[in-house]
This record gives C-alpha cells, sequence and structure tokens, in this order.
C-alpha cells in the first residue's frame, strides 16, 4: 500500500533577538542573545548539561516568555500574538508526557484525533497513524502500553506524536536519548528529511556522533551562546580533533570569555546585527 502524502505546512523562519530569561536573579539566558535561521534549516542545540538548552528550545516555542528580547517567526513577534502560529509549532519535550496506560497505537490515534482537521476520513486518519509510528520505527510495539516501552522507545512515541501535524517549526528536546547509536542516527537522519521536505527543526543533542547532519549547530555554556555555525567550523574554532574534545576544551574558560571570543572571530561574521 502506498502511504499517504503528508499534511504539509511550510517551514518557518526563526530570529532570536536581544534574548535574556531570568528566574528572580537568577540568568539562564544571557548576553542579549541573537541569532538567526532560515527556514528549512536541520539546527542542533548543543552545550553541557544546565547550559540552557532546554530553557531556549521554551523561550522559543512558546513556553517560557523571555525576561527580555523578542522571538520572530517569519518576521513576525511570537510573544505578541501567539495564537496563529501554535498549529504551526510542534514540541517534544525532554520530559514524557505521553499517556502512559495507552498502546502506542491508541496514544497516537488519540493525538490524531485532537489535531488533525475533523473532516479527515477515518481510513486516512487510520493510514497517517501507521505512517507516522512506522516512521519513528514503532510497528512492532504497536499493542504496547507506553509505560511498558523502553525510554528510547517512550521518547520516539512522543515522537511520531508531532509528526502527525506535519509542523513547519519542529523542536525536539533530547530525542535521541536513550536511543542506541543505529537508531539516533536513523532518527537524526529521519528528522534532517523532515527539514528537506518542508520543515525547520532544532533539536537538542547530547550525541556527537551524527553532529555532521546538522546544517548549524549552537553551542550554548552557562547561558551564553559561545558558537553558532556550520559543524565543521566547530573543532576549527575550538581547535579540537573530536566533537567529544571541544567539551573538555569549553571548561577551561568561563562562558563570557568564549562567548566573546566566538563574537570577535571570523566564524560569527554572519551575527553581526543580532
Ligand atoms: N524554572 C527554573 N528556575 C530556576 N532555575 C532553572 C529553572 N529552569 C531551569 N533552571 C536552571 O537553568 C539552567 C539551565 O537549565 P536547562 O534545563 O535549560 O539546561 P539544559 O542545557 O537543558 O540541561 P540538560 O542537558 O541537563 O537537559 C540550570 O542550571 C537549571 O537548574
Ligand atoms: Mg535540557
Amino acid at each position: 500500500m502506498m502511504s499517504p502524502a503528508p499534511l504539509k505546512q511550510s517551514a518557518l523562519r526563526l530570529d532570536v533577538q536581544g534574548l535574556e530569561q531570568k528566574v528572580g536573579s537568577r540568568v539562564l539566558l544571557a548576553g542579549g542573545m541573537g541569532f538567526s535561521i532560515p527556514a528549512g534549516a536541520f539546527v542542533g542545540l548543543l552545550g553541557p548539561s544546565g547550559s540552557g538548552k532546554s530553557t531556549l528550545l521554551k523561550a522559543c516555542c512558546g513556553l517560557q516568555k523571555p525576561t527580555k528580547g523578542k522571538v520572530l517567526l517569519n518576521g513576525e513577534d511570537f510573544y505578541k500574538n501567539p495564537g496563529p502560529w501554535r498549529s504551526q509549532l510542534g514540541y517534544v519535550p525532554q520530559d514524557d508526557i505521553i499517556h502512559q496506560e495507552l498502546t502506542v497505537e491508541k496514544a497516537v490515534d488519540y493525538a490524531a484525533r485532537l489535531r488533525l482537521p475533523v473532516d479527515l476520513s477515518p481510513e486516512r486518519r487510520k493510514a497517517l497513524v501507521s505512517r507516522v509510528i512506522a516512521e519513528v520505527g514503532l510497528q512492532e510495539r504497536l499493542k504496547v502500553r507506553i509505560r511498558k516501552l523502553s525510554g528510547g522507545q517512550r521518547k520516539r512515541a512522543s515522537v511520531a506524536v508531532e509528526l502527525l501535524s506535519r509542523p513547519g517549526l519542529l523542536f525536539l528536546d533530547e530525542p535521541t536519548s536513550g536511543q542506541d547509536p543505529k537508531l539516533e542516527e536513523d532518527m537524526m537522519r529521519l528528522f534532517r528529511g523532515l527539514s528537506r521536505e518542508g520543515a525547520t527543526v532544532v533539536v537538542t543533542t547530547h550525541a556527537m556522533a551524527s553532529i555532521e547532519l546538522l546544517d548549524t549547530v549552537l553551542l550554548l555554556q552557562g547561558g551564553w551562546l559561545v558558537y553558532m555555525g556550520p559543524p565543521q567550523d566547530l573543532l576549527e574554532f575550538f581547535d579540537s580533533r573530536s566533537y567529544e574534545g571541544i567539551f573538555r576544551i569549553l571548561a577551561k574558560d568561563n562562558p563570557v570569555q568564549w562567548a566573546q571570543r566566538f563574537r570577535s572571530s571570523k566564524y560569527a561574521s554572519h551575527l553581526r546585527g543580532y
């Protein structure tokens, strides 16, 4: 059987300007962060644990209004009028939210009933549910309850739900955590594929093996943006032979120093004006 054409949306451009996020006096995102992600890019958000990756994702997807600064979608101020954008955004949080007692098939079908157009025929809905479950490689686990899945499989079930509505801008917070190396690469290839089919995809990850599949890497340290650019230049900027080595090099200096060093380097020329 031919798989049905997905319900497609168009990729969104994301601009962040002068962003700062504080909780009380604690600064979670600093330095008036600014950058631009073109429509259809596949972007990775990297950084040590606690560096602000989830905080930045939440600010960009409308869950946590920044203390200062703006998030623009296709050039429009998202927080000024978030309503019309909501249906075009997808977000897979770091922690599971999917209903634990439902089977994989029921959980995805339930989400499809809630999210997909009401006039969609049951046959087409069923076909789309099967399609996204196959895309994340869970077709063998259809009748298994979510709570009985492995951590990695649960994560993939959450991703399947977001794939239903084919969002124009998709944020995934550590979708590959708990996956074995092959699945991790498969998932990163799936996300890259989505970006080539008309979605902007932003993914946080600690996995370095698939980093070269990304168009752009954003690296955070202590709430500061310390690198943004292609993965290949990342090695050059940090003078490191491996991507893993960058984390050791990062720890040698404080975030402000790295942020300033990056800002004044040739690798930041595309950020001038942000
Ligand atoms: N609501 C909050 N109130 C106070 N501090 C917070 C809050 N949310 C996050 N933080 C702090 O902000 C920092 C960044 O957290 P964040 O969850 O964004 O990190 P992360 O880069 O996603 O880390 P990980 O790789 O472990 O997921 C951490 O020090 C965290 O303790
Ligand atoms: Mg996080």
